[in-house]
């Protein structure tokens, strides 16, 4: 993988005594660190694991993700301590949400002691951090109230279908939907609620799952987002062609329950979001493909070997890992982090054409979604 670190300011050198004293291209107009378009960070999404159970068609294919793909060691991975010292410096910088991801976030052993410690931290206006996880649900049911006691608030389940034979077949492990229905209701039991229930469309392989799926949960307080599949990674064999368009999947629940839109709950939400004409919840669609949204993109990515992407699609990061164990300061780091966001530029989506799209990118299991 190669590097692209831009070095604004060599981090070698040290950084200026304090922050008040970072060159001004660094800040924006109230001292909150932003890229060239104007974008401060406000998520930072960080994957825990590369490994995941599952082998979902469109993520980590059977065929790709085999007995013999090289998985990272232990000793690559970013320790807890590792990644608490990292977030606390993030935060500095203006985060104050983190989602845990991976792979399959809950195959990290204990990672309720890492929410623990993040659960401690506060944003720099002194609000709790907003924490939360994406999982495949397969081991919600065991790890529900161990989670919620250590300081998680709420949780996204990735959910394809709910006919038995689409779901095992789009994991491609056989798992059955009725586990992940059991994950999902333990984790409401716990207190984890509402949740929110992510579904990638695939024309032809689960659009006819969009109206049973909405179904299932209509009612329930949960909020199911329906995801245009993406050209992630390079190993998902993505065309436009199976791509169903939020319009498209807005008309179809249009049809069968009456829609009427809701207002985004924050700038730069990921999700569009509608509400059922009669009372009972919101549905949401992830458009994109068809309607980028990267004018507004606040979400820095911090892979399971401590690497940082700018963007979802890039196909190097920045590593934060050597310095980290190298001995670098928090000072120092603070910089680095900061000569990386500064330059930013990425608006991927924005600009996807045929040939972006068969260009070579990170895996989402590794960089985490
Ligand atoms: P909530 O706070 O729960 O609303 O989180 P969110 O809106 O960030 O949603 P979530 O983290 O569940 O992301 C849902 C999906 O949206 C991901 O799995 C991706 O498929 C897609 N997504 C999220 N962030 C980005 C992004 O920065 N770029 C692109 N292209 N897709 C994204
Ligand atoms: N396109 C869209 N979403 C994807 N995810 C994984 N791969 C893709 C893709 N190619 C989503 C999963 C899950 C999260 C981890 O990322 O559905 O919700
Ligand atoms: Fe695992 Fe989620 Fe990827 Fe499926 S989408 S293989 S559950 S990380
Ligand atoms: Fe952000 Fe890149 Fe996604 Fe655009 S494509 S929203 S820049 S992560």
């Amino acid at each position: 993988m190669t590097e692209r670190i831009i070095p604004l300011i060599d981090a070698r050198a040290g950084p200026p005594a304090s922050p008040m004293s970072w060159p001004e291209a660094l800040l924006g107009a109230h001292g909150q660190l932003k890229d060239t378009r104007g974008r401060s960070i406000h998520d930072l999404r960080i994957s825990v694991t590369d490994r995941c159970n599952f082998r979902c068609t469109y993520c980590m294919p059977a065929s790709v993700f085999d007995k013999d793909y090289a998985f990272l060691p232990q000793s690559a991975l970013l320790s807890f301590e590792e990644i608490e010292r990292l977030t606390r410096l993030f935060v500095a910088h203006g985060v104050e949400k983190i989602r845990l991801t991976g792979g399959e976030p809950l195959l990290r052993k204990n990672i309720e002691h890492l929410i623990e410690r993040l659960a401690r931290l506060t944003t720099a206006a002194g609000k709790p951090l907003e924490i939360t996880l994406t999982t495949n649900a397969s081991l919600l049911k065991r790890k529900a109230a161990a989670l919620v006691n250590a300081g998680l608030k709420r949780v996204t389940v990735s959910l394809d279908a709910i006919d038995e034979d689409v779901f095992r077949a789009m994991n491609d492990v056989d798992f059955p939907v009725a586990q992940v229905l059991e994950g999902i209701e333990a984790a409401d039991a716990a207190g984890l609620r509402p949740l929110k229930i992510n579904m990638v469309v695939k024309r032809g392989v689960n659009d006819h799952q969009i109206i049973p799926l909405a179904r299932h949960f209509k009612g329930t307080g949960h909020i199911v987002r329906f995801i245009e599949f993406m050209d992630v990674g390079s190993s998902n064999g993505w065309r436009m062609d199976d791509v169903v368009p939020s319009r498209e999947v807005i008309d179809r629940l249009n049809t069968s329950f009456g829609l009427t839109t809701l207002e985004p709950n924050y700038i730069g939400e990921v999700a569009q979001r509608w509400a059922y004409t009669d009372g009972s919840g919101e549905v949401g669609v992830i458009s994109s493909v068809t309607q980028a949204f990267c004018a507004d993109c606040s979400r820095a990515r911090l892979s399971t070997e401590g690497q940082l992407f700018t963007c979802l699609f890039a196909n190097a990061g920045h590593d934060l890992r050597t310095p980290l164990r190298g001995g670098a300061t928090d000072a120092q780091l603070t910089h680095l982090i900061a000569s990386i966001w500064q330059p930013r530029s990425d608006r991927y989506s924005e600009i996807r054409t045929a040939q972006t799209a068969a260009l070579r990118k990170v895996e989402m299991s590794y960089i985490g979604g």
